[in-house]
């Protein structure tokens, strides 16, 4: 038994062997190779020489003693053991034998060129000086529009998802492609000249940040705002800290930092920068956004119209006063408010409960608490467990409105599963009606809040849409394998904004001068295929176009390193004239983790609504 047992593994060496050859004295650019992929994965290596740069928990970071000139080679390695390094200090010179791996922990992410099993861990010498590369200086500059070769132009693109890095392996382009460059630095000891953090870190503490290299997109407070065909791949992540210490919880956009050093090191499906010691601000920038200078006339020549996704209100606990302060201190209580998450009165308790009469009424008395505002509320009851969100959370969009300013038009409730219809006149058959609501494409997902209303003075009524179109959940990230990224659920957003579309199409197609507005949390971007039929089959106008807001100032959320719009203001032809104005009040995007109330930005727009135009 025990000689067959040898016999047996004698036999796996030798095929191991045939199939994997020991390759020795290779350099480390001729082990990274120029693509994403080790041409020498899964290789035996001896005699690995390199200059210790940092040392990690699980490993440590090589950099080769004898480089190449190509760019596109990384001169350095990660080491991945958590014994081998244990005897070496930042500065020595060693040489290794090992196994050049390719690893991730997930297949959504790009794999790490790595060093694994190092033994003979020989010194050859010690105090050698260590300088990081100065990223833009001693290094090419971060491309700022593009990630990859194989996103074809347009990372949000559809279809998503057409090739693998892992599979085409590109040759890395580091002066183009925003991953191609930190590939080209994986392992590598890089140091951010004067950072400035792009957003609040996440749970982990991980923050985003750009150096002072050229960027494309910054917005006035300091953060990288995508636009169409860019979102921002010269932004770094900065991990945990190398040295134990952990970074901020306290950072958000605009905060300057100090220089940051550390090792390039893609993970969780990003490059990140591990750095040899925390985050430390040097100055803080202003998490209070002014609110909004948008004021009505309390008729219809000027009418104010907010938007809020208010992230699951309930009426209990201290998150529904937050936001009726937001509501009245920032939004200066518009005379029509588009809320969305509005949480059913138990809020996730899941018992069939789907009024939210509770919720509304807490939120309008906290709201008159601290203005002279008293508003009324609209909405649809959904199907309990029908709509998506906060399981038991029944969310729904409401309309929240000034009374004495604003009217329902000929009241006729429509209920969770009453389709509404646009009538000869036109006129809604409910009002206020869902849109299709039992078509597919709303599955786990919120149906149009459709309204018709009267403003003070006016001649016509004007119509109002409150959407909040499915989540981009079960994406994947802008640098992870799968090119273009999975834009998550982004066909249901299609069939979604193809149905709103073709509902506000009824009505102009009837009067072209009708008067609508829509408006809530599209979870969608203006220039990705959702919303790109939605303009051009609704013939509606995006608000921030009809106002000429510059392309960065254009934000309503901030994920990943991105600023960026999901929720967004359309307007009818009558309405996209020169005296409308529109706002996105930045009250969370700019805030401390701690201070922010929602995830998403309010905006309010002031509109002539007279109809006499
Ligand atoms: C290991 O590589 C170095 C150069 O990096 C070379 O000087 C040395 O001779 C090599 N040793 C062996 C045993 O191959
Ligand atoms: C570290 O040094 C100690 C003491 O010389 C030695 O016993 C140990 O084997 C070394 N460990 C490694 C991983 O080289
Ligand atoms: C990309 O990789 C994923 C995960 O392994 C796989 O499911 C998918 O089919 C691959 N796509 C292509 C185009 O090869
Ligand atoms: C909510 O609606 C229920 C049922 O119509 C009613 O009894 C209750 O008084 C309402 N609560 C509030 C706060 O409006
Ligand atoms: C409004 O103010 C009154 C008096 O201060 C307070 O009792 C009540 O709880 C407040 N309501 C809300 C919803 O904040
Ligand atoms: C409410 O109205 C009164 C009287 O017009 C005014 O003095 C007060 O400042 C107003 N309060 C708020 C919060 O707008």
């Amino acid at each position: 038994m025990k000689s067959t047992m040898s016999t047996t593994r004698a036999f796996c060496v030798a095929v191991l062997a045939g199939l994997q050859p020991l390759v020795a004295a290779l350099t480390i650019a001729e082990i990274n190779g120029n693509k994403f992929l080790s041409p020498y994965s899964g290789q035996a290596v001896t005699n690995v020489t390199g200059l210790v740069l940092a040392k990690g928990a699980n490993g440590f970071w090589i950099r080769s003693t004898t480089p190449d000139n190509d760019p596109a080679t990384s001169e350095s390695v990660y080491v991945f053991s958590t014994t081998a390094g244990v005897n070496l200090t930042i500065g020595d010179i060693v040489s290794l034998d090992g196994k050049v791996a390719e690893y991730r922990s997930a297949v959504a992410y790009v794999y790490l060129t790595e060093i694994s099993s190092p033994k003979n861990v020989k010194i050859l010498s010690k105090g050698n000086t260590v300088t990081p590369l100065v990223i833009g200086q001693d290094t090419l500059s971060p491309p700022t529009v593009q990630f990859s070769s194989l996103d074809g132009g347009d990372i949000y693109a559809v279809p998503n998802g057409v090739s693998n890095i892992s599979a085409v392996n590109p040759v890395l382009k580091p002066a183009e492609y925003g991953m191609d460059f930190w590939e080209s630095l994986s392992g590598e000891l890089v140091t951010v000249r004067k950072p400035t953090v792009l957003l609040r870190p996440n749970s982990y503490r991980e923050t985003w940040v750009v150096g002072d290299w050229a960027t494309t997109g910054k917005n006035s407070h300091g953060g990288l705002t995508m636009s169409d065909k860019d979102s921002n791949p010269e932004a770094i992540i900065i991990g945990p800290p190398l040295d134990g210490t952990k970074n901020p919880t306290d950072s958000k956009m605009g905060d300057l930092v100090e220089d940051i050093t550390g090792v390039v090191q893609s993970t969780f499906g990003f490059y990140y920068i591990l750095p040899l010691t925390a985050i430390k601000t040097t100055v803080a920038s202003n998490g209070a956004a002014p609110p909004s200078s948008l004021q009505g006339t309390g008729n219809c020549r000027a009418i104010t119209v907010g938007d809020y996704n208010v992230e699951n209100l309930t009426p209990t606990g201290t998150h529904i006063t937050k936001v009726a302060g937001h509501i009245a201190n920032y939004l200066k209580t518009p005379d029509i408010l588009f809320v969305q998450e509005i949480q059913d009165n138990n809020g996730a308790t899941d018992n069939g409960v789907v009024d939210a009469n509770v919720t509304l009424s807490t939120l309008v008395n906290a709201i008159a608490n601290l203005s002279n505002v008293t508003y009324a509320f609209v909405d649809i009851d959904p199907v309990s467990d029908k709509d998506g969100g906060e399981p038991g959370g029944n969310i729904r969009q409401a309309y929240l409105y000034r009374p004495e300013i604003i009217s329902l038009y000929n009241p006729n409730p429509g209920s969770a599963t009453d389709a509404n219809e646009v009538l000869p006149g036109p006129a809604l058959k409910y009002n206020p009606g869902r849109i299709d609501p039992n078509s597919d494409a709303w599955t786990a997902s919120r149906k149009p809040l459709v309204a018709a209303w009267r403003a003070k003075g006016a001649k016509k009524p004007f119509y109002t849409i409150n959407v909040h179109q499915s989540s981009k959940g079960g994406g994947t990230s802008l640098q992870g394998d799968r090119r273009p990224p999975i834009n998550g659920v982004v066909d249901k957003r299609i069939q979604q904004a193809e149905i709103t579309a073709n509902f506000v199409k009824q009505i102009l197609d009837q009067d072209p001068r009708a008067r609508i507005i829509t408006a809530g949390d599209f979870n969608e971007f203006t220039f990705v295929e959702p919303m790109k039929r939605f303009a051009a089959i609704s013939g509606l106008k995006d608000l921030d176009d009809v106002v000429g807001l510059p392309a960065e100032e254009r934000y309503t959320y901030t994920y990943d390193m991105n600023s960026q719009a999901l929720d967004h203001m359309y307007v009818s032809p009558a309405l996209a004239t020169a005296a409308t104005k529109y706002e996105h009040l930045h009250v969370n995007s700019w805030a401390t983790a701690a201070d922010m109330v929602s995830d998403h930005d309010p905006s309010v727009a002031l509109l002539n609504l007279c109809g006499c135009a």
